[in-house]
């Protein structure tokens, strides 16, 4: 096959395979589990076909992510639709097109859905977002339960969100949803989230209420610093800590929505070394990458890890491996220790498969990276 020009994404297609067999494998613990692919983490639509012809259903952000879903095969009843601000457009757009439910996140949004659905003369199936107030254990950057985020409904709103899906024959109940951050690792913090799941989940009910879809979101992370020992996430500890700590009630569905642990250790963003250059007191490992191409490191100070695959096996030193973009944070990693580095030499940086092309810019007038799906 053909290469592209780096910098470009390559996707390792039987390992993308693998790890959705086990995140299968793992989910069967709990009997019927959905698992909704969370679209945002790699819209690249070869990705997308894969992961629906697995049979996943998906977790989108905005009318673009829908149509994608759809396009690539996954049924539009087994797509939910989340974000703090959808616009009226991409509500009518979803009713329209039938989708499973929308995680709704505030008492505001519950009213505006209730009433474009009841001009359609529809129903909007309905799960409420609710914010747990859980700090999880991982960049403040990506965690998304505390009451300073902004998502998700407040505890001090369910009575008003109940009262208003009681009134409104346009809204139909379908459960509840939560999502307490990304890149999680730790356990504890999901058995605090079904801690707080369990409490709604009996508040619900004594109001006659019972959720049918109990919805734990996504957010297990993955090893950056070591792929090639964990290239595929610990599926069985997430989900048997669900199996384990959230209480389902009779007849109750569990759903979540993986995004990163699904694909992340499958892409790498090659890339070529252009210069090497000598400063006073750093050397610089000038790729042709940018931060427009893989912004993770800029925008959260993440690391991944990188390779020099044409001297896999040379001497080592440190390198400053920066970008050709004219900002100081088009950094990939300070004193990242790499096999000696020549001009030409191809450089990989690793576990890019997740908010790696999803998240590409065109900055600095620069083309969107190019992707190639290996190991077919
Ligand atoms: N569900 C909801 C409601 C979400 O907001 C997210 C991610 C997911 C599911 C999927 O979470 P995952 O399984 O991928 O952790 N760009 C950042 C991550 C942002 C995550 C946004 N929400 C990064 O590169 O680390």
């Amino acid at each position: 096959m053909m290469k592209p020009r780096t910098p470009y994404y390559s996707y390792d297609s039987a390992l993308l395979d693998r790890t959705l067999a086990c995140a299968l494998e793992a989910s069967r613990v709990i009997p019927g589990a959905h698992i909704h692919y969370a679209v945002k983490a790699n819209s690249n639509p070869d990705m997308v076909g894969r992961i629906a012809a697995a049979g996943f259903g998906a977790d989108c952000v905005s009318d673009g992510e829908i149509r994608l879903a759809l396009q690539c095969g996954i049924p539009a009843g087994e797509i939910v639709f989340a974000g703090v601000g959808k616009t009226d457009a991409q509500m009518e757009y979803a009713l329209d097109a039938g989708i499973f439910c929308f995680n709704v996140e505030s008492v505001q949004e519950l009213e505006i859905l209730a009433g474009i659905a009841s001009s359609k003369g529809t129903k909007a199936g309905i799960a409420l977002r609710l914010n747990p107030d859980i700090r999880a254990h991982t960049d403040s950057n990506i965690s998304t339960g505390t009451s300073e985020s902004k998502f998700g409904i407040d505890r001090q709103d369910v009575p008003k969100a109940i009262e208003l899906i009681r009134s409104n024959a346009s809204l139909e109940f379908r459960g509840l949803h939560f999502h307490i951050g990304s890149q999680i690792l730790d356990m504890r913090d999901f058995v605090e989230q079904c801690q707080f799941m369990n409490r709604m989940n009996e508040l619900f009910t004594s109001e006659g209420m019972k959720p049918s879809v109990m919805n734990v979101g996504g957010g297990l992370g993955v090893d950056y610093e070591h792929p090639a020992r964990h290239p595929i996430p610990d599926f069985k500890a997430y989900f048997d800590t669900y199996a384990e700590n959230l209480h389902l009630l009779e007849g109750q569905e569990f759903h979540c929505e993986l995004g990163r642990s699904l694909v992340a250790q499958c892409g790498s963003l090659v890339c070529t070394c252009l210069f090497v250059k000598e400063g006073r007191s750093r050397r610089f490992l000038i790729i042709d990458a940018g931060m427009n191409d893989l912004v993770r490191p800029a925008l959260y100070g993440a690391r991944h890890r990188i390779e020099n695959l044409s001297n896999p096996d040379g001497e080592s030193t440190l390198y400053d491996v920066v970008g050709p973009i004219c900002e100081t944070t088009d950094c990939f990693g300070h004193d990242v220790q790499l096999p000696f580095a020549r001009r030409g030499d191809t450089i990989a940086i690793l576990s890019a498969g997740a908010y790696g092309e999803s998240m590409a810019s065109t900055y600095n007038s620069r083309p969107l990276p190019q992707a190639v799906m290996e190991n077919q």
